[in-house]
Parts: C-alpha cells; sequence; structure tokens
C-alpha cells in the first residue's frame, strides 16, 4: 500500500472506531490535515448519528461544511455544558508514549484547544509518522509577529536547535511560525512546559502533557490499535 492508501485505510478504521465508542447525539472533534481530510470524507456517512461537529482549523471548518456538516462554535459547545467525547486528527510524529509533535499543517494551536476540550483524543498516522524519539520532524512554534526574534533567540538558548522562519505563512490566529530543526526530544512533557513560558510563543507543537490516548497507526499489515 502507497501512504495515500493508508491514510484511506486508518480514516475507515476512525469512521468505525468513531462508530462504535461515540453517541448517538454526541461531538465530534475533527483534526487538521490530509489524514484528517480522508477521515472527515468517511465519517460524514455517520451524519445522522452525530450531534454536532468542532473544527481545528478553517481549512477544517471549511471542508466539514463542503459535506453539508454542521459546524459548532467551541465556546458554545463548553458554556452549553456539552461534552465532546471524542477528537480525531493526525500528526507528523508520534512515539511509543503517543506524545506527538503537530502542526505541520500551521493548525496547532487551535488543534491543542479542542484537545484539551475532548475526553478521548483519537490519533490517526500512517507507520512512516512513528518514531523512536520525537524531532526528526522540524517542532512548529507559533509566535506573535513582534515577538520572532526574542522567541528565535530563546528557542536557540532552550534547545540549541535551529528555528527557520515558515516564510509566506499566517496562521487562523494571524501569527507566524517558527519551525525548530535539528531536535532530538528526551524529555517532551518537560520541554512542553518550558517553552510555554517563554513570552511571545502562543503554542508550542509538543503534545506531550496531553498526549493521545489512542493510537490508529496503519501500516502493511493493517492499522493496528495502540492505548497509552
Ligand atoms: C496540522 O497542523 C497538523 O498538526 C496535522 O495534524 C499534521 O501535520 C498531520 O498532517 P498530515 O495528516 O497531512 O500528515
Amino acid at each position: 500500500m502507497n501512504q495515500n492508501e493508508l491514510k484511506q485505510a486508518v480514516a475507515r478504521a476512525a469512521k468505525d472506531y468513531v462508530a462504535t465508542h461515540l453517541p448517538a447525539g454526541a461531538i465530534l472533534g475533527v483534526g487538521t490535515g490530509s489524514t484528517a481530510n480522508c477521515f472527515i470524507d468517511e465519517v460524514a456517512a455517520l451524519r445522522e448519528r452525530i450531534g454536532g461537529w468542532v473544527a481545528s482549523s478553517e481549512a477544517t471548518r471549511q471542508r466539514l461544511e463542503s459535506h453539508g456538516l454542521r459546524v459548532l462554535d467551541l465556546n458554545e459547545v463548553v458554556a452549553r455544558g456539552l461534552s465532546m467525547p471524542i477528537y480525531v486528527d493526525g500528526a507528523d510524529e508520534i512515539d511509543a508514549g503517543l506524545s506527538m509533535i503537530k502542526g505541520g499543517g500551521g493548525a496547532l494551536m487551535r488543534e491543542k484547544i479542542v484537545a484539551a476540550v475532548a475526553e478521548t483524543f483519537v490519533c490517526i498516522c500512517d507507520q512512516s509518522k512513528r518514531v523512536e524519539t520525537l524531532g526528526g520532524f522540524p517542532l512548529p512554534i507559533e509566535v506573535i509577529p513582534m515577538a520572532r526574534e526574542h522567541v528565535r533567540r530563546e528557542l536557540i538558548r532552550l534547545t540549541g536547535g535551529e528555528p527557520r522562519l515558515r516564510e509566506g505563512f499566517i496562521t487562523d490566529n494571524g501569527n507566524e511560525i517558527l519551525d525548530v530543526h535539528g531536535l532530538a526530544i528526551s524529555a517532551p512533557v518537560a520541554l512542553e512546559a518550558r517553552l510555554e513560558q517563554i513570552t511571545g510563543i502562543v503554542c508550542n507543537g509538543l503534545f506531550a502533557r496531553r498526549g493521545a490516548d489512542v493510537l490508529l497507526l496503519a501500516g502493511s499489515q493493517g492499522v493496528k490499535t495502540c492505548t497509552r
């Protein structure tokens, strides 16, 4: 199977997971990226039993709406005391403890927010994303534009990596992204916490404190389910 076929396979497995585990009428959180797009195209078939959809980016909102699905405002969901039992999203890298690097598509902040609200984070990946040590994929850092050079200097001091501006890219929140190259992240929870202390960083792409709860991993032998 090629990578695209693996993405389709894991998207179908995620749809089955949702059909089995999401209570009828409940809200589903939906991630961003090419794997998440495959998932949207599959899970749209469950529209009758899903009570509402929460999008982690403008691109995802548009794709959901293209299927005629009703996208809810997250503030309204939380304010009404509604629960979001499941959030399904891809990752750029995932390790054995189900910590992830995310944000290759630039949606890290909204993804982290939706993940924080959801009860269960289901990560959907093909086997190329599974790594022993995070950091081979450059770590995305969303920054307030006026803080970019301050943040760049702090990132070099803290990580020894090489932050590079993602040229010509502005996030849904109006910010810039520095991608930090050359990392080998041995303590993802600690690094995530340390990055959160740097003034000017809006969000870092480490999803470790709130990592995935379930991983659906597509490989040549089929889709494997892993839990923390
Ligand atoms: C979006 O900002 C990312 O976090 C994506 O979830 C991640 O980049 C995975 O994308 P693909 O499924 O396209 O590889």
